[in-house]
């Protein structure tokens, strides 16, 4: 299975985002992920649809913006309109999680769940079979930087095979504390897709660093 890369722009210089989405797509990420955070479901505040907006011209790649907000069926239709590729909203969210699926799909654009840490696969059993990605949570969201939660994996191995159950083509998507070593352990779990936030922008040479994190 070919491995995805998706740098995670927070941890770019906030100065020159544009800059940097450039950069990063040059170096060959995949994805450009984009962590939308509200301060009310993680203790964060981040990116809105306008800056989706605006870096949207400065790549081609597959916007994947993960939506770590409450009542994400209020601004599915901003992101949407802003130029997002990929919606990824959170199974913890109080809402009705087929209804926010239906409601991404109706919006022209890819779907994904994300769980937290402390939320089980079954979490996604309803929702699977339309999903076109499923985002398991290696740190508790809020911040970058975090050390990888190692008692995550078997649960990223249970997911690809309920994937494989579902018998689609559906990302497994993983975030949080990826690095050259813990890549490994994810994708021999069967993750497809790293989200890295530090470990591409740690260094000026992002090509290297979304290598090192490939091979
Ligand atoms: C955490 C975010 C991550 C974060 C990853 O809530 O969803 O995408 O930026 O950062 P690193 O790779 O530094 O753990
Ligand atoms: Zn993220």
């Amino acid at each position: 299975m070919a491995i995805k890369i998706a740098p995670s722009i927070l941890s770019a210089d906030f100065a020159r985002l544009g800059e940097e989405v450039r950069s990063i797509d040059a170096a060959g990420a995949d994805y450009i992920h984009v962590d939308v955070m509200d301060g009310h479901f993680v203790p964060n505040l981040t990116i809105g649809p306008l800056v989706v907006k605006a870096l949207r011209p400065h790549s081609k790649k597959v916007f994947d913006v993960h939506l770590m907000i409450s009542e994400p069926e209020k601004y599915i239709g901003e992101f949407a309109a802003a130029g997002a590729d990929i919606i990824t909203v959170h199974a913890e969210v109080e809402a009705d999680l087929q209804g926010l699926v239906a409601q991404i799909k109706a919006a022209g654009k890819k779907v994904g769940v994300s769980i937290k840490p402390k939320t089980s696969a079954h979490a996604l059993k309803d929702v699977i079979k339309d999903l076109d990605l499923v985002l398991v949570m290696t740190v508790e969201p809020g911040f970058g930087g975090q050390s990888f939660m190692h008692d995550q994996i078997s649960k990223i191995a249970e997911v690809r095979a309920m994937i494989k159950k579902a018998g689609r083509e559906i990302d497994l998507e993983v975030d949080g504390g990826i690095s050259a070593e813990t890549a490994k352990l994810v994708t021999n779990a069967g993750a497809n897709v790293l989200v890295a936030g530090s470990a591409v922008f740690k260094t000026a040479d992002y090509a290297k660093n979304i290598l090192a994190l490939r091979k």
